[in-house]
């Protein structure tokens, strides 16, 4: 099941964030890391400038996401990690790749990638860095398992002009996020979780793979009916985190992509519930913007049947 599930009944156009709690973790490992992190690695050896791009006076802020994820994951994850610090003198074990590294906190030069693709490296998570001058501008960022989007699309844009092109019903609420992205204090971060149905598992969709996406969707979706696109189709969450930076003042905006069946999220027929109320009640904007409405009747059809059968 998926770990989480932004689904309650009906559409909410709200900002949907929440402040993240003690226990709540920033950087989070699960069952995929290995699968995971192998995948980002690959991807970055095919293609570096295409995942992962830093605007010149980002260093200071790249250290400080170094910083963040490698002392979070260490202390919530000491059974696979651990961080030792000696004045400038760092010491990283990973025992999940068995693999550790020593540098010197500060000196890129003793790295084997600029600070921020390394780390991007060790954790499932993408990570971007948005800017600290009053525009949330996206700043630099290792991007390997984005929906629809690449760095080259959005580099050096602000958070506004980054939105844009979703439908004009979630305009105020941009304005709103991007005031509530302003006041993050340090040491508060904050989170949501934006949800999207997709006919792949496909981690990677960078904007390469749109075209492809489209035309196999063209093709797949008159095939489908309410017996087969339980499977079929996979329900996409990505967990997203904001985080003010304590040295540089930026923010840190982490995404972890979780996906799961239709059909095994809906075999909880609380969860096949609200999915349908949410489907049902999503404007038609935003159902053609996430590209649903080739499939939304089959799956109608899919859920409202789950849960008649589940009444008799
Ligand atoms: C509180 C913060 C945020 C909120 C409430 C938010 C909300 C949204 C919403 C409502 C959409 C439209 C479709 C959907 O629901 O998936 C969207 C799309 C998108 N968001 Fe965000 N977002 C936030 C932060 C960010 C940040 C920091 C980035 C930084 C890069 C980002 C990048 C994108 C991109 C690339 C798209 C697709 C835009 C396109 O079609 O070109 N979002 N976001």
């Amino acid at each position: 099941m998926l770990p989480y599930f932004p689904f309650s009944h009906a559409f909410d156009h709200r900002m949907g964030t929440a402040p993240l709690q003690a226990h709540e973790l920033l950087i989070e490992v699960d069952d995929e890391y290995r699968h995971e992190i192998a995948l980002k690695r690959d991807l970055l050896a095919q293609d570096l400038r295409y995942y992962f791009q830093a605007l010149p006076a980002t260093e200071l802020a790249q250290w400080d996401v170094l910083e963040r994820v490698l002392t979070e994951t260490a202390k919530r994850y000491p059974q696979y990690f651990s961080l030792t610090q000696t004045g400038d003198q760092w010491h990283w074990q990973n025992n999940l790749l068995a693999e550790e590294f020593h540098f010197i906190f500060g000196d890129a030069g003793t790295l084997p990638q600029a600070p921020l693709d390394w780390v991007g490296r060790q954790v499932q998570e993408d990570l971007l860095i948005l800017s600290a001058d009053g525009t949330a501008a996206l700043v630099a960022g290792q991007l390997c398992f984005p929906n629809g989007w690449c760095m080259d699309d959005k580099i050096g844009q602000t958070f506004l002009g980054i939105h844009r092109p979703a439908p004009t019903m979630v305009q105020p609420t941009m304005q709103a996020a991007h005031k509530l992205l302003e006041h993050i204090p340090a040491h508060r971060p904050i989170w949501r979780a934006s949800w999207n149905f997709k006919i792949t598992d496909q981690l990677d969709l960078s904007t390469k793979y749109s075209a492809g996406y489209n035309n196999e969707l063209a093709h797949l979706a008159p095939t489908l009916t309410s017996s087969t696109v339980g499977d079929q189709i996979f329900i996409r969450i990505e967990r997203q985190t904001f985080s003010r930076l304590p040295r540089s003042g930026a923010i840190l905006f982490g995404i972890h992509t979780y996906q799961n069946t239709l059909a095994n999220e809906a075999a909880d027929i609380d969860h096949a519930k609200k999915i349908l109320g949410t489907l049902q009640t999503t404007p038609r904007d935003m159902l053609d913007y996430k590209a649903i409405t080739p499939f939304e009747s089959a799956m109608l059809h899919f859920l409202e049947e789950k849960i008649a059968s589940a009444s008799l």
